[in-house]
């Protein structure tokens, strides 16, 4: 997102010169990656998917290998992974058990797809009941998937239209999701949607994130199938919950006949339930996708024993050829087996301690770093996942914290980062650890991050 504001106290003309001279270092450091990348003539875009545009040097590094924590690029370069995927590697890069599940899947007992059930999928619905607290649980392709399905399902049981969500969240492509509070407060499309089918503003509701009484306004209208949010905002900075805020969220869905879908897709960090079960919360279902799989694609949605019943007893209702974004290879052998082996073996209840035992690690020192420069900056932690943001106090609500983007700034971090061997995610300044990551990575990346500030603030 691009804005006006400027992080406080950053000279913008040396801020330019630094991120040009961090761009010619990438551009020497990478030739390999750029030639894969200027001669991808038939990829539209010049990346498999148009997302992969979203870098700070121009263009990306390549992929070469990657185990656990580390990533290696075509050019031989070595970087301690931060991004992990975006959330899709929270269990580090192929791990070894999810290779050997999914290698007996695939090679050993074959059938990569069958339309047909494995048994583990059963133990794997019993693992996530056990560690999310509902009771029936489905697969799908992917997290949107599984959000796409729980909104079909809830607008059916329900027989209300609309979805509410928060102020700059997101779900995935969900239409109903892309809604934001205008400059004026009135809800409006989010800037940049593309082909939106309809006006999201006639299948949609939107609230700020901790704000109970935009929240209770908006479904006094009684339309309201489902709010669907994550419990804290992950992919506009952290925003967390403020105390109070999500027994309030809660108590009002309860009031007012509306279900509550809890996507933990990256609020998993929290903990092996996610913040669901962290922070004690009692969604109707919950979402999720990306990290279960261990790197396999994967979603799943759960639900509470009401409403698998109610929508059990509907014989209107057509759940054998209706989907998210449609289903044939949805809850695959493969990918079951890769989340089995995710749950039981790797993300484990010890793993997220020693995740977040280095979280609290990254944490504790960029804070450190950002006040030796006396920034006005802050730094969120959710679990095993961490960022900074470039306003103090953290922003409470999506619009305050998108208002606070600085993508020059953002840029110049990434790429000085990069130069060095440390990979961020490209959206935003997101850095997760994965049961590999070390307290001696997360020094590298401290003593990279001084230099990069003392550079630009020498
Ligand atoms: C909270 C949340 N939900 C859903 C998704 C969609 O995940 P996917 O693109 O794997 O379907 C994302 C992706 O970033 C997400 O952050």
């Amino acid at each position: 997102m691009s804005t006006d504001f400027e992080a406080d106290g950053v000279d913008r003309a040396r801020l330019q010169r630094l991120l040009e001279r961090e761009r010619a270092t990438f551009a020497e450091r990478n030739p390999r990656s750029a030639a894969a990348y200027a001669g991808a003539a038939h990829l539209f875009g010049k990346v498999p998917m148009t997302w992969m545009n979203k870098n700070a040097a121009g263009f990306p590094v390549y992929v070469d290998r990657a185990h656990g924590a580390r990533l290696t690029d075509i050019d031989g370069n070595e970087y301690l992974d931060f991004c992990l995927g975006d959330t899709g590697a929270m269990a580090g890069h192929s791990p070894a058990p999810v290779v050997a599940a999914v290698t007996r899947r695939l090679a050993e007992l074959g059938g990569a797809t069958t339309m047909l059930p494995t048994e583990e999928a059963a133990t794997v619905g019993a693992e996530l009941s056990r560690r999310f607290g509902l009771p029936a649980w489905s697969f799908t392709l992917t997290a949107t998937d599984a959000n796409r399905w729980a909104i079909r399902l809830l607008r059916a049981v329900t027989g209300r239209d609309r979805i509410l969500v928060n102020s700059y969240c997101y779900h995935g492509s969900v239409d109903e999701s892309l809604i934001v509070v205008g400059p004026d407060g009135r809800p409006r499309s989010r800037p940049g949607n593309v082909g939106a089918p309809y006006d999201v503003t006639s299948t949609s509701r939107v609230a700020e994130f901790n704000d109970l009484d935009g929240l209770a306004r908006e479904l006094a209208h009684g339309d309201v199938a489902a709010v669907l949010m994550e419990p804290a905002l992950t992919n506009i900075g952290i925003v967390l919950p403020e105390p109070g805020y999500l027994d309030g969220v809660r108590a009002l869905t309860r009031q007012h006949g509306t279900y509550l879908i809890n996507d933990e897709t990256h609020t998993f960090s929290a903990g092996p339930g996610g913040a669901t079960a962290a922070w004690g919360l009692t969604p109707d279902v919950v979402t999720i996708g990306k990290a279960i799989g261990g790197g396999i694609p994967v979603g799943a949605y759960g639900l509470s024993a009401e409403l698998a019943a109610a929508l059990a007893g509907r014989a209107d209702l057509d759940l054998v050829d209706m989907g998210g974004v449609g289903g044939t290879l949805a809850g695959n052998p493969v990918s079951i087996a890769a989340t089995r082996a995710t749950l039981e073996q790797v993300l484990t209840d010890e793993a997220f301690a020693g995740m977040i035992e280095v979280a609290t690690a990254f944490a504790t020192g960029v804070r450190a770093i950002i006040e030796q420069y006396a920034l006005p900056w802050s730094v969120s932690q959710l679990g095993a996942r961490v960022e900074y943001r470039f306003a103090a106090p953290a922003p409470r609500t999506g619009t305050e914290s998108a208002q606070r983007a600085d993508p020059v700034l953002e840029d110049y971090l990434h790429v000085y980062l990069s130069n060095r061997g440390i990979l961020m995610t490209p959206f935003h300044n997101m850095a997760l650890m994965c049961p590999q990551t070390t307290v001696t990575d997360v020094a590298r990346h401290h003593e990279v991050f001084a230099a990069a500030l003392g550079e630009l603030l020498a």
